[in-house]
């Protein structure tokens, strides 16, 4: 079941549950729980209240420094840290070496409520409690800003923290993560896990369907995924009515729409049926509006096969597709039945497209998610599995907030306001998610410029950019040029020029209180 036998480290401030959490996920793995407070006790032969008092407090970080050496040379442990045993950058580095260390997280409130006065915390002793805990997290909050990675575990139970553990030390299990979707249309799941297509139909089953279910796919997913899906359809009871789409966006159209229509009704596909999109973001959104459409609507599924639709267009219920005029501009907001993201898909997937998508998940680290964009700083792509559960998360938040993109989903559109003028001058030669990272350096130079963050940041987004092999800068286009396509297309559609800035790493604002010089100056200094 463990790919690997390296360690699980679990740390965190006290009360973030490292210790149930550690004992269950060494059940689950069957390995060895090393407590290290426990074991320390144990050796020392007295509590650690009692170390404290006797030895003082030099004396137990010295032990807990002998501990995490030791601990480092063993392998296929899980391990729960004291809450300051990694405070030390020394003690971090010896376990990260042979170890996925993952701290634990949690609000203050919480925290408060899960020690309820416990009397054993020595570092928790003289003053008033509240305040003590709260200058001690504030304290150690750098500290545990540089551990790899996080679980906020405020609101989960146990159960859901361990498969968040197990998913990112990198441990293949068998049940999806699920990670619940509110809208006001009603809510919905979005079934995470590597293998999950193994046990579609299954899944599936748990779902208010009949049998029939047209499955709309795109051709180069089908290809290689095409006759796994459909088996393991047929195996959940499902009779699937394979429908397959040329791949591309100049497919997303209302001809392909009509199209559908008109293999839904030859297949005999009924209000009892459901459409399963099958594909990338282009899939997603024809088969998702003609499932919206035909019959007044009928269930859909999405199932996201590139990284751009398992983190961005199957989430959020907007569907459409493209018109002469403009790219989306006919579309519709729907609630999926469920939507079941698989990892594992991506292997067949394009460098170059996992590198778009990859812009898009850069681009959820900055709006809210500085975990996330400080392991893409710090290990690239390692983990996929964790930074696309992080990216969704990301997204959920959003559209959860704003469902019919009224307000603060506008962030989404960090670096987009300059991607769409540069595709657009570039006569479609940019990709997408290529524009997305330029437009996000336009973006930050351009906070820079107003004194919105400071100067780092630039170079900060630009170093991860470079290291995932997206571009950041362009020679040839004229600003000016840029310029005129950003408004014109804003201006066509109504829309005033609004701007997503970061502020910082998890915090972006929208603004219009952007001069045209100055948007011009930004799009000037990329050409550098
Ligand atoms: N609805 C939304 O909220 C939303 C959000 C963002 C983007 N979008 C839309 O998404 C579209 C872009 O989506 P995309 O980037 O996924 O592009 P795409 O759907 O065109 O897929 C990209 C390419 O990958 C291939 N492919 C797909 N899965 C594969 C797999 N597993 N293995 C090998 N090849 C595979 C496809 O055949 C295609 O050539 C755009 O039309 C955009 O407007 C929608
Ligand atoms: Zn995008």
């Amino acid at each position: 079941m463990v790919k690997s036998g390296k360690n699980i480290v679990l740390t965190g401030f006290m009360g973030t549950g490292k210790t149930v959490v550690g004992r269950a996920i060494a059940q689950t793995l069957d390995r060895e729980f090393v407590d290290m407070d426990t074991l320390i006790e144990q050796r020392e032969g007295m509590t650690i209240p009692e170390i404290f008092t006797r030895y003082g407090e030099a004396y137990f970080r010295e032990r807990e420094r002998e501990l995490c050496r030791e601990l480092a040379r063993r392998r296929n442990l899980v391990i729960a840290t004291g809450g300051g045993a990694l405070i030390p950058g020394e003690n971090l580095r010896a376990l990260t070496e042979t170890s996925t260390v993952i701290c634990l997280t949690c609000d203050l409130e919480e925290i408060l409520r899960r020690l309820n006065g416990d009397e054993n915390r020595p570092m928790l002793w003289g003053g008033d409690w509240r305040e003590r805990v709260r200058t001690l997290l504030e304290h150690r909050k750098a500290a545990y800003d540089r551990i790899p990675y996080h679980v906020d575990t405020t609101h989960l139970t146990v159960e859901e923290v361990v498969k968040r553990v197990l998913l990112l030390s990198d441990t293949r299990f068998t049940t999806p993560l699920r990670i619940p979707v509110t809208t006001p249309m009603g809510s919905y799941e979005i079934l995470f896990g590597e293998g999950a297509l193994n046990q579609v139909g299954e899944l599936l089953s748990d779902e208010q369907i009949g049998a029939r279910i047209a499955v709309v796919a795109d051709e180069n997913a089908w290809e290689f995924h095409g006759a796994k899906l459909e088996s393991n359809l047929r195996r959940g009871g499902l009779d699937p009515l394979v429908i397959r789409l040329p791949s591309g966006e100049q497919h997303k159209t209302l001809e392909t729409v009509s199209f559908l229509y008109d293999r839904f009704i030859e297949g005999g596909l009924d209000r009892q049926g459901a459409v399963l999109a099958f594909g990338g973001g282009v899939v997603g959104d024809v088969a998702g509006f003609a499932a919206a459409t035909y019959l007044r609507g009928v269930p859909l599924l999405q199932l996201p096969t590139t990284l751009l639709a398992m983190v961005d267009s199957s989430i959020g219920g907007k569907v459409g597709v493209d018109h002469p005029r403009g790219k989306n501009l006919v579309g519709a907001f729907v609630r999926p039945l469920a939507v079941l993201t698989d990892p594992r898909l991506l292997d067949t997937l394009p460098p170059a497209e996992l590198r778009c998508g990859l812009a898009e998940i850069v681009k959820a680290g900055i709006i809210g998610s500085p975990a996330l964009f400080r392991h893409l700083e710090s290990r690239g792509t390692e983990n996929l599995a964790w930074i696309i559960w992080e990216a969704i998360q990301v997204k959920v938040g959003v559209v959860e907030e704003d469902p019919y993109e009224r307000g603060r989903r506008a962030v989404l559109n960090l670096g987009h306001t300059f991607a769409h003028g540069l595709e657009l001058v570039s006569g479609y030669h940019l990709r997408h998610g290529e524009a997305v990272a330029i437009g996000m350096i336009v973006a930050c130079l351009l906070a820079e410029q107003i004194g919105l963050c400071s100067t780092g940041l630039v170079s900060r987004v630009e170093n991860v950019l470079v290291a995932l092999g997206l571009p950041t800068r362009y020679k040839e286009l004229s600003p000016a040029d840029v310029w005129q396509a950003m408004a014109t297309d804003k201006k066509r559609r109504g829309k005033r020029l609004r701007y997503v800035l970061p502020r910082n790493i998890g915090d972006v604002i929208v603004t219009s209180k952007v001069t045209k010089e100055q948007a011009l100056r930004a799009l000037e200094e990329v050409r550098a």
